[in-house]
């Protein structure tokens, strides 16, 4: 058997290409846990400002221990799909935590939040329903419409971004649809802003519309315990659906979820592929986010942190003469224009011991890549200071401040 030369030749034709446009991504290597410096090989200590461990609980000796008790408890995982060969309690009593954390009656746990955002909206749109999208919400909101359409021919459309305007107009081209869906982020990961969830609540009613939020950049950072976006505008248990990640705030492991009625997980059991065909979220990864939501409740403080580290850090980017989009969560970009400058930006932030990355096109409009920093509650002030010194010695040389 020889091996398929001429796939391999294609690819290797594409890979050159992204290489030429100067797009292709290189893997950074670390050798020492996510927390505010890291160990990257070749190039030592870096301080890191572009990880999603917001509140450092990745490192958290607590999540750790937690993980490693799980895993001895359980072992390493379930050996098949959960409806199969069994569900192990700690999945129950994880969902039972999430679902109070964020405010709904049940929640029900899947092996990312892309598997979780993908397997909503492929369970429960059908045939004569509508789902809408704001433009910038994120690929996996996207790819679960695709799919969804694809599956049961509902039909999809998207709403400019946080423009209610066009949303209530979409929605009322939609009135004699089956049902309505409205999907959308709670934090916008490319911009960093904060979706009108009050506003987006209303006009859901208003058109008798089931709203979906995915608050995988916004749980454990919005709201004055870090329960999300609808802590932060004080409308808990108002939200139909709310997807999230266990990827990012609670212990950055991996891992997601759907919370929302009893009825609405109970049939993600019964019915999203996801569930019926993969298994669950290994018991280790389920005992750090559990311990992780524990964490979060036992100590706000550390949500308080990442707030002031982010005040902080956004006035500090203003002073030194760059301007950040406005806004007040710890995802920052810097707008710099062409894709080349970002990436070019990025290298030199590198070289300087501060590792941010640069966003580019496709990814954000063209003429809009972008340095996109993220604090966390894990920086201390002097790791934030240092890395605004790196950014005025790179922005000077690329003449941005
Ligand atoms: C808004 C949003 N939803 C979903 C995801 C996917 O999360 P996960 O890594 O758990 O699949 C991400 C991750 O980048 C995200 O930002």
């Amino acid at each position: 058997m020889t091996l398929n030369s001429a796939f391999t030749a294609t690819l290797e034709s594409k890979l050159q290409q992204l290489r030429d446009d100067r797009v292709y991504k290189r893997l950074n290597y670390l050798d020492s846990p996510q927390a505010a410096r890291v160990q990257m090989e070749g190039r030592g200590q870096v301080l890191i400002l572009s990880s999603n461990n917001y509140l450092g609980l990745s490192a958290e000796p607590s999540v750790v221990q937690a993980s490693i008790d799980a895993l001895h408890r359980f072992g390493a995982g379930t050996g098949s799909v959960r409806f199969i060969c069994g569900t192990f309690t700690i999945h129950r009593e994880l969902e039972e935590t999430l679902a109070r954390f964020v405010g709904t009656e049940a929640s029900m746990s899947f092996c990312s939040a892309w598997n979780a955002n993908e397997g909503f909206t492929g369970t429960m749109a059908e045939e004569g329903d509508v789902v809408l999208s704001d433009a910038l919400n994120h690929a996996s909101i996207i790819d679960s419409m695709r799919l969804a359409k694809a599956i049961t021919k509902c039909q999809t459309g998207v709403y400019k971004h946080a423009d209610m305007d066009d949303l209530r107009a979409k929605l009322a081209a939609a009135k004699g649809a089956k049902r309505r869906f409205v999907w959308s982020d709670g934090i916008f990961s490319m911009e960093g802003s904060i979706a009108p969830l009050p506003d987006l609540l209303q006009i859901c009613r208003e058109h008798d519309a089931i709203l979906v939020l995915d608050d995988s950049h916004a749980t454990g950072v919005l709201g004055a315990t870090g329960r999300g976006t609808a802590e932060h505008f004080g409308v808990v248990g108002e939200v139909d659906v709310i997807t999230s990640t266990l990827g990012k705030a609670l212990g950055g492991a991996a891992g997601g979820f759907v919370a929302g009625s009893a009825a609405v997980c109970d049939y993600l059991t019964q019915r999203s592929r996801p569930q019926l065909f993969s298994n669950a979220l290994p018991p280790s990864v389920a005992g750090g986010a559990m311990e992780s939501v524990r964490f979060i409740e036992q100590n706000p403080a550390r949500v308080q942190t990442l707030r002031d580290n982010t005040k902080y850090f956004r006035e500090q980017l203003v002073e030194s003469g760059f301007k950040p989009l406005a806004g007040e969560t710890p995802i920052i970009p810097i707008i710099v224009g062409e894709t080349a400058t970002a990436i070019r930006m990025s290298d030199m932030m590198l070289a300087e011991g501060v590792f941010v990355t640069g966003f580019g096109f496709p990814v954000v409009p063209q003429g809009e890549a972008r340095i996109r920093c993220q604090v966390s509650a894990a920086h201390s002030r002097d790791d934030l200071d240092e890395a605004i010194a790196a950014f005025v010695r790179v922005g000077r040389t690329l003449k941005l401040v």
